[in-house]
């Protein structure tokens, strides 16, 4: 095995990303759920982690997000923890962990934080602003998730694109805008028109937006790792593209990834947007 040379970035923190953001600079994010891709994606320049929930399909092999447990959130979190030095670490609350109170919300919080993450993710919109407002207001960094939301699978009658008709979209920007009054630092949006989604960040220019699937006007992107690398089981949905393609280590890979997303030649519009 060959070691790995240490990281000579600063370790990130939210002020840095606000700054990038407020400077123009698009804001990097890939999934992790180990030590060994975390430090591969911290090494290859990625600013921020997202331990997704997604790893119940990618790791644990399940039909969707659904299954996956708070204890397994704080496993994955642990693990990238350890193998990270200096990108932000956002873990997801899975389904389930904050949708009853409040309190809950915020035990879980701990849960995650205590062991590594440095800012949660929770999906949905409306009933969100209440938790998110609680949190933010004790210190914890919060990333919303609108658009399509895989928790809400079932109910949303599998993995579509939201807010394509106006009540859809003015549905969305109102969300967006109610969590950005409760405090979210960071948005994810997925799956929906690039008009909306450049939309909401307009709207919200203090909140950082990141897309996927959500076209090229938002503050960032982010993509699950083996999709980018073109590992997934299946057709990579259209927003995704293959950085693995040209060859070369996984590394070069999200080095290019990176790349593409600073210098705004991902998502290209033409071939990854809806
Ligand atoms: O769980 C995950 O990987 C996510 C991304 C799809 C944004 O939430």
């Amino acid at each position: 095995m060959t070691a790995v040379a240490p990281v000579s970035r600063k370790p990130m923190n939210l002020h840095r990303l606000r700054e990038m953001h407020a400077q123009g600079e698009k804001i990097t994010m890939l999934t992790a759920y180990d030590a060994t891709f975390a430090r591969l994606v911290d090494e290859a320049g990625v600013d921020c982690i997202l331990v997704g929930d997604s790893l119940g399909m990618i790791v644990q092999g399940h039909g969707s997000t659904v299954p996956v447990s708070l204890d397994e959130m704080v496993y994955h979190t642990r693990c990238v923890a350890r193998g990270n030095q200096t990108a932000w670490i956002v873990s997801d609350l899975p389904f389930g962990s904050y949708q009853e109170s409040r309190e809950q919300a915020l035990r879980s919080c701990v849960a995650l934080m205590q062991a590594g993450a440095h800012m949660i993710k929770l999906e949905g919109g409306g009933w969100t602003t209440e938790v998110v407002h609680f949190l933010t207001e004790r210190g914890i960094p919060v990333c919303g998730h609108l658009g399509l939301t895989p928790q809400s699978v079932h109910a949303l009658g599998g993995y579509r694109i939201q807010g394509r008709d106006e009540a859809g979209a003015t549905t969305l920007r109102k969300h967006a805008a109610e969590l950005a009054q409760a405090g979210a630092a960071m948005t994810v949006l997925e799956l929906m028109p690039s008009a909306v989604a450049r939309q909401v960040q307009d709207e919200n220019p203090g909140m950082m937006v990141i897309g996927i699937g959500a076209g090229g006007g938002t503050a960032g992107q982010v993509l699950v790792l083996h999709d980018m690398l073109n590992i997934t089981r299946g057709k990579l949905p259209r927003f995704v593209r293959n950085f693995a393609a040209e060859g070369g280590s996984v590394e070069d890979a999200v080095r290019r990834y990176v790349a593409a997303v600073k210098d705004g030649s991902f998502p290209d519009e033409t071939l990854h947007a809806y």
